[in-house]
């Protein structure tokens, strides 16, 4: 598929990332001197960074295969046991969304990630004994948008620990012009810039935008994706100039012009605007707190200056 093909399949072809790049490399290039299977990792960070892909990345690089699933889909311990057991030696085994793991089925994990052992309970009652069963040694990685909700047993067990930052603008520039080149479609250097500065630091969402501009460039002009182009084309997708979309601007609007910019709780946000809170929360609050749209308080969140600034609303003289 088109969307998996955009994806780098080797470290040498992902951009952007470089201390975690230069860090997994040593650790890779160590796991394969000593065959052994690599430390588990958990990568952290806003969704679309690239966490999935580093993941199949370092499976690729280790030479191996990847088993691939996420916290809600494994519901029993039973679940996690019959993949653990189907694992080959040096496997990596990547679980998103790790943080929604139940907790039964992660005490499974413990022992699992710590011994590359699985205790069994057979029988019941006061004849109930436990057996161990051993695991091929397996490489864990771990994806969330949200370290603080793992349990520290399970944070602990992870020897390596890799947060994914957004991507400046020459880095998507660069991540759209590859990705322009994979898909066949000609586009100006300013174009690739003007939808890395509208990408919100996330190659996820310049992917998605070049699509989409794509599309107008092949049935409003001749294929050629040009800057005006794709101004022209963002403004009818309603992407702003900063890479707000409607949820952003309904959200800060709100926020200014019901709750006075706040203090407002997350929550209220979510429900004034009918967005979930983890939504908000995973999605749209992180990008608006690193531009400094937004900041957090004990009370609740706040709207800046520079949101009243950028929404053309005047700030009342009462707030600073
Ligand atoms: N496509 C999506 N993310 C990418 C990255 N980090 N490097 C290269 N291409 C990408």
């Amino acid at each position: 598929a088109v969307e998996l093909s955009l994806r780098p399949r080797y470290l040498a072809e992902y951009i952007g990332q470089s201390q975690v790049k230069e860090n997994l490399k040593i650790y890779i290039e160590a796991a394969k001197m000593r065959k052994e299977a690599l430390d588990h990792v958990l990568l952290y960070g806003p969704p679309g960074l690239g966490k999935t892909t580093l993941s199949t990345i370092i499976a690729n690089e280790l030479g191996v295969n990847i088993r691939t699933t996420s916290g809600p889909a494994i519901e029993r311990p039973g679940d996690l046991a019959a993949i653990l057991t189907n694992l080959q030696e040096g496997d990596v085994l990547f679980i998103d969304e790790i943080h929604r793991l139940h907790r039964t089925v992660e005490e499974v994990l413990y022992p699992a990630m710590e011994d590359y052992a699985l205790d069994i309970i057979i029988g019941k009652g006061p004849s109930a004994r436990s057996v161990r069963l051993d695991l091929p040694k397996f490489t864990l990685i771990g994806a969330t948008t949200r370290a603080g909700l793992l349990s520290a047993p399970l944070r602990d067990r992870f020897g390596v620990v890799s947060r994914l930052e957004y991507y400046t603008k020459d880095e998507l520039s660069f991540i759209i012009s590859r990705a322009a080149d994979i898909l066949g479609v000609d586009i100006v250097g300013q174009a690739a810039d003007e939808l890395a500065v509208r990408s919100r630091g996330t190659p996820r969402i310049a992917n998605r935008l070049l699509k989409r501009v794509r599309d107008f460039a092949q049935v409003k002009g001749d294929g050629m994706i040009t800057e005006s182009l794709a101004c022209e084309a963002l403004e009818m997708i309603q992407v702003d100039p900063v890479g707000l979309d409607q949820i952003d601007h309904k959200m800060l609007r709100s926020m200014i012009m019901q709750f006075r910019g706040g203090p407002v709780g997350l929550d209220t946000i979510a429900a004034t605007i009918g967005e979930e809170s983890q939504t908000i929360e995973d999605v749209y609050e992180p990008y608006l707190l690193q531009i400094g749209f937004l900041q957090r308080t004990p009370r609740g969140r706040i709207a800046t200056p520079q949101a009243y600034a950028h929404l053309g609303i005047p700030m009342p003289d009462n707030r600073s």
